[in-house]
């Protein structure tokens, strides 16, 4: 499919999606979003497909939603288009997706960030929820899933001065999982999902969602979720695949079965 807004390509079963309107530091407009999500759409239906980077340049990941469009938009105009909806794509994809940020990832390219299932930052990488200097709040999730992230105290300080972290003061309160140098960072995201991919994928997948559940329910019933889909992983084929390669010494060959 032939996309204006984003560059995508695939490579040993791992999907690159890079946010690309250099121009508009890759603010998030309508058109950008509609297009992730039909890419995500594509790979969802794709078995040659088993994990999603999502990036943008080196200079910026996404400086948020495209404050050009939506500047004079009504509350009925903003509620009819279900305005950030569309952007619950990432976080309803069903294979794994790692956001491999550099540079800028302010508002909405913040959220978006953490809409994915671990970030991957590099050196130069800015965090930040600057909503508030629009005469607005964070509308993608911001002050929800960066309180599950960093907890109350920046999460406030963030949304409510619009201080941006840099990636070292993001990895220690665990907004990141790691800094690379940003010539490595693409590299290291691509590495990353290709071990992924190697895994097998309904595995993946059900341990993407229990540890999603973590984030919904109580410690009780996640632990019950979490016992239930083990106990059930072992009617796979890939279970029995990957034991048994254990036993015999070998490098497991999982049919996603
Ligand atoms: N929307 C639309 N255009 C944007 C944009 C945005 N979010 N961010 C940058 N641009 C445009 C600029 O207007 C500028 O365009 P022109 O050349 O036509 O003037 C171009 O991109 C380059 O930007 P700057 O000249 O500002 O570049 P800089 O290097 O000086 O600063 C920046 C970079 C710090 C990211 C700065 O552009 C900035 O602060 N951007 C806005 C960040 C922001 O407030 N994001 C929140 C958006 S609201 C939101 O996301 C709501 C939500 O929760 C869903």
């Amino acid at each position: 499919m032939a996309y204006q807004t984003i560059l995508v390509d695939v490579e040993d079963g791992v999907a690159v999606i890079a946010l690309n309107r250099p121009d508009a530091m890759n603010a998030l407009n309508a058109e950008m979003m509609g297009e992730v999500r039909d890419a995500l759409a594509a790979y969802a239906a794709d078995d040659s497909v088993a994990c999603v980077v999502l990036t943008g340049s080196q200079k910026v990941f996404a400086a948020g939603a495209d404050i050009k469009e939506i500047k004079d938009k009504t509350f009925i105009e903003m509620r009819r288009a279900d305005f950030v909806g569309v952007w619950e794509a990432i976080a309803r994809f069903e294979k794994p997706v790692i956001a491999a940020v550099s540079g800028y990832a302010l508002g909405g390219g913040c959220e978006i960030a953490m809409m994915c299932d671990f970030i991957l930052a590099s050196d130069t990488a800015k965090f930040g929820q600057p909503e508030i200097t629009l005469g607005v709040m964070p509308g993608a999730g911001g002050t929800q899933r960066l309180a599950h992230a960093v907890g109350k105290a920046k999460t406030m300080e963030m949304c409510l001065t619009g201080r941006m972290m840099d990636a070292e003061e993001a990895e220690r309160a665990g907004l990141v999982s790691r800094i690379l140098p940003k010539d490595d960072l693409l590299d290291a995201a691509k590495e990353a999902g290709r071990k992924i991919a190697g895994m097998s994928m309904p595995i993946a997948g059900m341990t993407k969602e229990a540890v999603n559940r973590a984030f919904e329910t109580s410690l009780s019933e996640g632990i019950v979720f979490e016992r239930r889909l083990f106990q059930a992983m072992f009617a796979t084929e890939d279970q029995k695949e990957g034991m048994a390669a254990f036993v015999e010494k070998r490098k497991p060959s999982f049919k996603n079965k």
